[in-house]
């Protein structure tokens, strides 16, 4: 269902930006790869074109459309995966003014400017997929970063957004909301190589959106479990928020995110 199709990945010189990618790839896509720096190395290695863009900025992101759209043709699908992550020092509100524009910017408004860039072609065409790469912290929450626990509830309310707006016009969203998975953002992270639920790999994150995409699925849980943990969260808002506190104490200061 793939073949030929024109996709566009950000955030994607490794990690699961890549995964996603090479997914694409595999069943006979055209795909464009972007990251902060140009990632050719990459893209020479799994065979798709490669474009420097940051996210965070609305031009960078038009520009990358346009140069996908010239590389490979109209986009049919859009993977909004870059995504930065910043523990909080002392207390829930200690991360910089800075860590938390730049999470705003990355894990939401990048999302946002490439809508607001592909979206008109797309109601044209009557067709086309949003993908937005938020996190199982986008409907529970990232024990030790407030600030990537409210960016990425942002990003799946986004993403909702864009689903019950669109999704009768033929633009489909699907948001995908792993906990960790081994990449540079989990590298040396205790609370992730430890977690009782298990360091997943990129590729699988890439499998399991491939089947939410094959069956119109909104959400792309590539943890089942987190879909049981977000039904007791609405079913008991109080015993989540002793059970998030439990682990923290659990997890001491030491294995909270820096
Ligand atoms: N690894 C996990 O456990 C996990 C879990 C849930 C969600 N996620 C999300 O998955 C996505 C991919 O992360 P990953 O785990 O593959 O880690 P990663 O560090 O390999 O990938 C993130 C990529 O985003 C890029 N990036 C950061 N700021 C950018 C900017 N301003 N412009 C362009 N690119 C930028 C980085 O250079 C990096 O290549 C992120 O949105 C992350 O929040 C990761």
């Amino acid at each position: 269902m793939f073949k030929n199709q024109s996709i566009a990945v950000t955030g994607a010189s490794g990690g699961i930006g890549r995964a996603i990618a090479e997914m694409f790839i595999a069943q006979g896509a055209k795909v464009a790869i972007s990251d902060l720096k140009s990632p050719s190395k990459t893209a020479d290695e799994i065979g798709a074109v490669a474009f420097a863009c940051d996210v965070s900025d609305d031009q960078a992101v038009r520009d990358f459309i346009d140069m996908a759209e010239a590389a490979n043709g109209p986009i049919d699908i859009f993977v909004s995966n870059a995504g930065v992550g910043f523990g909080d020092p002392e207390h829930a509100a200690g991360a910089s003014n800075e860590n938390w524009e730049l999470s705003w910017q990355v894990n939401v408004m990048s999302s946002v400017y490439a809508a607001r860039a592909i979206l008109p072609q797309m109601q044209e065409r009557g067709s086309g997929r949003f993908v937005i790469t938020a996190s199982a912290a986008g409907l529970l929450a990232q024990v030790g970063s407030a600030s990537y626990t409210a960016t990425k509830h942002a990003a799946v309310g986004f993403a909702e957004s864009l689903a019950i707006r669109h999704w009768d016009e033929g633009i489909k969203t699907h948001c995908i909301c792993p906990q960790y998975v081994r990449t540079n953002m989990t590298k040396g992270m205790a609370m992730a190589e430890g977690h009782q639920d298990g360091l997943i790999e990129p590729s699988d994150v890439a499998e399991a959106l491939k089947l939410a995409i094959e069956e119109d699925r909104f959400m792309v849980l590539s943890h089942p479990i987190v879909g049981e943990y977000f039904k007791n969260k609405a079913m008991n808002y109080e015993a989540y928020i002793g059970g998030m506190n439990k682990l923290k104490q659990k997890l001491g200061n030491d294995q909270l995110p820096t």
